[in-house]
């Protein structure tokens, strides 16, 4: 299987677990002998560290779907370029945490912007929009919430309707976007990694 070039996405709800299975998996591709790069978005630059503060501020009451939306999308702009793109030319996989699939499930349908709505600006914002895979970790409210006992941030404070809302925004988006898979997060962390590797396989032999 050859990973090299490849583009790889984990996201799903907060408290499901992707920072965990983020790295498991870098590990994981890295033992089949190819160089594995990681970003998180948003973020990964400098530029997009500072839009990542911004987004993530609880101070930052009164910020819109749409400007929370176009943030998102600036600082992914951002990482791409610095990062990204470098990194797949030079032969790299990439595994990301959180991807487009993020922006379409909190600010397209928990936030009411529209699915729709959000892949059209991504497709005049990315020069790239989907990934080779993106892994989906599916959780309920009352298990994400046991994996977040910490400080929330301005997204995570937004309330249970809104990230029930987060959980099935990504379940619909797996609908109508091939490259979008669920797996059942609410299993142990071993189980839940060798379902991402499963997919992961399929999807990479694929190509
Ligand atoms: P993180 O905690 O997983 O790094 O993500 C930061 C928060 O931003 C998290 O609550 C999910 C949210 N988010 C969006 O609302 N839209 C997006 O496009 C992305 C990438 C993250």
């Amino acid at each position: 299987m050859d990973f090299s070039g490849k583009f790889i996405v984990l996201d799903g709800p907060d408290g499901c677990g992707k920072s965990t299975q983020a790295e498991m998996l870098r590990k994981w591709i890295a033992s089949q002998g190819v160089e594995v790069v990681s970003f998180r978005d948003p973020g990964g630059t400098e530029i997009g560290e500072k839009i990542r503060d911004i987004l993530l501020d609880t101070t930052n009451h009164k910020m819109g779907v749409r400007a929370e939306l176009l943030l998102y999308m600036a600082s992914r702009a951002q990482l791409w370029h610095e990062c990204i793109e470098p990194a797949l030319k030079a032969g790299k996989c990439v595994v990301m945490d959180r991807w487009l699939s993020s922006t379409c499930a909190y600010q397209g349908y928990a936030g009411g912007a529209g699915i729709e709505t959000v892949i059209k600006i991504a497709e005049t914002s990315l020069e790239r929009v989907w990934p080779d895979a993106i892994i989906v970790l599916d959780v309920d409210l009352a298990t994400a919430a046991k994996r977040m006992q910490r400080e929330l941030d301005r997204m995570e404070l937004k309330g249970d309707a809104y990230h029930e809302k987060v959980r099935q925004g990504f379940l619909k988006l797996a609908k109508f976007v091939d490259c979008v898979n669920i797996v059942d997060a609410r299993q142990e962390i071993e189980a839940v990694h060798k379902d991402v590797i499963k997919i992961i396989e399929k999807r990479i032999n694929r190509k």
